[in-house]
């Protein structure tokens, strides 16, 4: 790693750039990565930065999805105070950009063939008017089902394929007195739970047309009224306290045996794993019923912020050693979430992080890799909003369905 980083130092300057070779000094990170399994997946980071001499200076904003660390961000930006390396998602990168905050990575990217091992998927968020602006560290998707095996075997539940089985398996479970589903409360909770929905009532060219294209008609359809009366039947089935839970709390449930399923991204996983739970003996993972084929992505990164000069060398350090395979393998296998280059082995990986890596390249492959509407992966930030004022009113009993469609076509129309 040392070498490396001599390495692009070394490029740093011959091309021109100021990045100083100086002593290493902090970075400063802000991120949402505060549950068990996201500490441990962070201390990996922090260790491979330690180990360069380089210090960590934590700022967690609590808040799954990042809405919390973002209004942080925003403050912190206008007081003139920006953070080193700030956690972030999708369309929020490119505003950033837009709004010439960010550092120009292209010296250490060049140097390091980023172009070539970066899905373009990712690079598409990565990427501002030709320059790189921000360190793909992951690939999390949303569509996955998270199941306690001991309590579907007691249930003779079979892993449910459509939406039907699912629904037939959620009857079984409320009957035999268990909780079939474990879930938190929160917006971007309701609006994750609503990716999967959407994606498998509508199909992917559904899903692109109502959260991609935003098209009125899509939103407004009898396809969108039956993917809320489908988020009525999640409703009827989760238990009383779900207010306001948080999302690893309700993993916990699942792990725990208090309740059956959750519908969560797979830093889920990082929770199982973090309490010592192996796939396949103490839980399942599987895409969301009638998602099979399909993924919702959505990418974490870290972007850095412009200090007021070029790329520090710690930025510099920092982007280096996201990037480097080795990195990317012992972080995600902890994380839950698959590597952000295409040529990192699945060999450390257990059977969800395989499958994560396999579906994630077949989806690729085959145009069936969308970008998460609930983490701000399908349209920019106001937009994404706006859906989940929708998602959440509904979720908690505003609307009925046909009323929370039309109620959409408003929300994203005053929001464009
Ligand atoms: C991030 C994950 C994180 C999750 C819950 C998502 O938006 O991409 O890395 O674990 O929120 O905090």
């Amino acid at each position: 790693m040392r070498k490396t980083i001599l390495k692009i130092s070394t490029a740093l300057v011959i091309g021109g750039m100021s990045a100083n070779v100086a002593a290493a000094g902090d970075v400063e990170v802000l991120h949402w990565w505060t549950s068990g399994g996201e500490a441990s997946a962070l201390n990996v980071l922090k260790q491979d930065l330690e180990g360069q001499g380089i210090g960590w200076n934590d700022m967690p904003v609590a808040g799954g999805g990042g809405e919390s660390a973002m209004t942080v961000l925003r403050a912190r930006v206008t007081a003139g105070n920006a953070p080193t390396a700030v956690q972030m998602l999708g369309f929020d990168i490119l505003d950033w950009a837009g709004e010439g905050a960010l550092a120009d990575l292209n010296a250490v990217a060049e140097a390091e063939g980023w172009d070539a091992v970066v899905p373009e998927a990712l690079q598409a968020f990565a990427k501002h008017d030709g320059k790189w602006v921000s360190a793909p560290v992951n690939v999390h998707s949303t569509n996955w089902v998270w199941a306690n095996k001991s309590v579907l075997d007691a249930n003779g539940i079979a892993v449910p394929t459509t939406w039907e089985e699912f629904e037939a398996a959620l009857a079984t479970l409320s009957a035999a007195g268990v909780t079939p589903i474990a879930h938190g409360g929160q917006a971007w909770q309701e609006a994750t739970v609503f990716d999967a929905i959407a994606m498998s009532t509508g199909g992917p060219d559904f899903y692109k047309s109502a959260f991609v294209d935003l098209d009125e008609g899509a939103l407004g359809s009898d396809t969108m009224v039956e993917a809320f009366r489908r988020m009525d039947v999640i409703r009827a089935n989760v238990d009383e306290n779900f207010s306001g839970r948080d999302w690893n709390l309700a993993t916990a449930m699942v792990i725990n045996g208090d309740a059956a399923f959750q519908l969560m991204g797979d830093w889920a996983k990082g929770e199982f794993i973090n309490a010592g739970k192996v796939p396949g003996e103490d839980f399942l993972c599987f895409r969301f019923p009638g998602t099979a084929d399909q993924v919702t992505f959505n990418a974490d990164q870290f972007a850095l912020f412009d200090q007021g000069g070029d790329v520090s060398s710690e930025q510099a350090s920092l982007a280096s050693a996201i990037l480097s395979p080795s990195f990317q393998s012992a972080f995600n296998v902890v994380k839950g979430s698959a590597p952000a280059r295409t040529d990192v082995s699945d060999e450390a990986f257990d059977a969800c992080g395989k499958k994560a890596i396999a579906d994630l390249a077949a989806a690729a492959h085959t145009g069936n890799l969308f970008g998460s509407m609930a983490h701000g992966h399908a349209a920019p930030a106001g937009i994404k909003n706006a859906i989940y004022d929708v998602v959440t009113a509904h979720f908690n009993g505003e609307f009925d369905a046909g009323t929370a469609a039309e109620e959409l076509v408003d929300a994203v129309s005053i929001a464009k």
